[in-house]
């Protein structure tokens, strides 16, 4: 864990002195933190104690970071590896929700691009109360990490759950978020000079000028993955089919919308040193109608001639241009390893990322927030656990560089 630095969000509960012995474990484990003390928060624990606790200047107000040239906001959320919020109130898990930046923890929780893990402290009843239920589901869904408080005796003389749980099982949430992210030097830039193509999102296949065939990619993991590798230092072309995402800071962005658009934008960014192909590409295309098909009041449905997409991954792969690192991804409802197993011999990928979608995940991974993976090389299988898309694009990116500068 050495040399991670954690963003610590304190908010105000009676809980917020177990922030002080978490700070303590956390700087124990070799990492540094950082903290902010909400306006509730300060009620309970005093600026001065974190700051002698944490060795750093403590933040509690939206307007102390009068240097934004020094430290400005934005730069106060992005310095950290994990943003962690302890305790995560009632009231600041609803703003977050809410994506209200009213105050410095909120705002630096709106604009970070950091995995974010939060461990409620409130009432039971608070707890349990419809609002937060649906607070807490919404977060998890967005791809915050929200621990399960313990269940005993409250401050307030109630029992159940909502107690904050002990700094000890907090560090190790901290842990096993971070385990999995090989860090790199800070502002590494291992792939600065290379030039990586990435494909993201879905494609539209049009039936006639107003219908098309589509599928529930939303883009995200792609886009976070061409992020990731811009981080790195490397030239992005991100070929993205008709998704609603903004483009990652320092990414060419290509849009189309057929998978053949889609195979005619990668070939023309060639050559490159690695394509991770992401996207969702239709099989299949709609011999597609120059005029809307019309309903016949009475008559048949019409007939869908389908035919096939050009495979860019496997055209790629057998491509003289070949980049050096070819990576797949593939979505599997069953058997999952042995299905992407078998896909990556038959498109000549080096690597394929396996998800599974399963039982009806298809849906939350798709559309959603995180992604739990295997990464299937000519060494194995490799599994990574439950982490948000940014998190997978983090290590992936990490991997893929290790890979282009061996
Ligand atoms: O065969 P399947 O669609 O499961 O393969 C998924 C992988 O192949 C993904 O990496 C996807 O981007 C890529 N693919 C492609 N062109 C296609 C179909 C899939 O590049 N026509």
């Amino acid at each position: 864990m050495t040399g991670h630095r954690i963003l610590l969000i304190v908010g105000g509960g009676i809980a917020a002195y177990k922030a002080c012995e978490l700070i303590r474990l956390i700087r124990k484990a070799g990492m540094s933190v950082r903290c902010v003390l909400t306006a509730a928060g300060e009620q309970f624990v005093t600026p001065m104690t974190l700051a002698a606790l944490s060795e750093q200047p403590v933040h509690t107000s939206l307007w102390d970071l009068k240097d934004e040239a020094e430290m400005g906001h934005i730069q106060l959320s992005r310095e950290a590896d994990l943003v962690v919020v302890a305790p995560a109130t009632a009231n600041l898990l609803a703003r977050m929700n809410a994506g209200i930046a009213d105050d410095l923890a909120t705002t630096l929780l709106l604009a970070t691009d950091k995995p974010v893990l939060a461990a409620p402290a409130m009432n039971v009843r608070m707890w349990q109360h419809a609002a937060t239920r649906r607070n807490v589901a919404q977060l998890r869904a967005d791809g915050v990490t929200v621990i399960e408080p313990d269940e005993g005796a409250m401050a307030c003389g109630e029992y159940g759950p909502g107690r904050l749980p002990d700094p000890e099982a907090i560090l190790a949430a901290i842990t096993a978020q971070l385990a999995p992210v090989k860090r790199l030097p800070a502002n590494a830039r291992p792939l600065a000079g290379r030039h990586v193509i990435v494909t993201a999102g879905p494609t539209h296949e049009p039936i006639d000028p107003v219908r098309y065939i589509a599928n529930r990619s939303s883009g995200r993991q792609g886009f976070a993955i061409a992020g990731a590798l811009a981080a790195l230092g490397a030239r992005i072309t991100l070929v993205a089919g008709p998704v609603v995402l903004p483009t990652p800071a320092g990414v060419d962005r290509v849009d189309v919308e057929t998978a053949r658009e889609m195979a005619a934008a990668v070939d023309a960014a060639l050559p490159a040193d690695a394509a991770v192909m992401v996207a969702a590409v239709a099989d299949w295309h709609v011999a597609a109608a120059d005029q809307k098909i019309k309903k016949q009041p009475g008559g048949a449905p019409p007939a869908l001639a389908l035919a096939e997409n050009p495979d860019i991954l496997a055209t790629l792969a057998a491509s003289p241009r070949r980049p050096a690192l070819v990576v797949g991804f593939a979505a599997e409802t069953e058997q999952v390893l042995a299905h992407a197993t078998a896909k990556r011999a038959r498109k000549g990928a080096d690597w394929i990322v396996a998800n599974d979608v399963s039982g009806g995940k298809g849906e939350s991974v798709m559309g959603g927030a995180r992604n739990s993976v295997h990464i299937v090389t000519a060494d194995g299988v490799e599994s990574w656990p439950d982490l948000p898309k940014e998190a997978v694009a983090t290590r992936l990116a990490d991997r893929i560089a290790a890979a282009l500068t061996a």
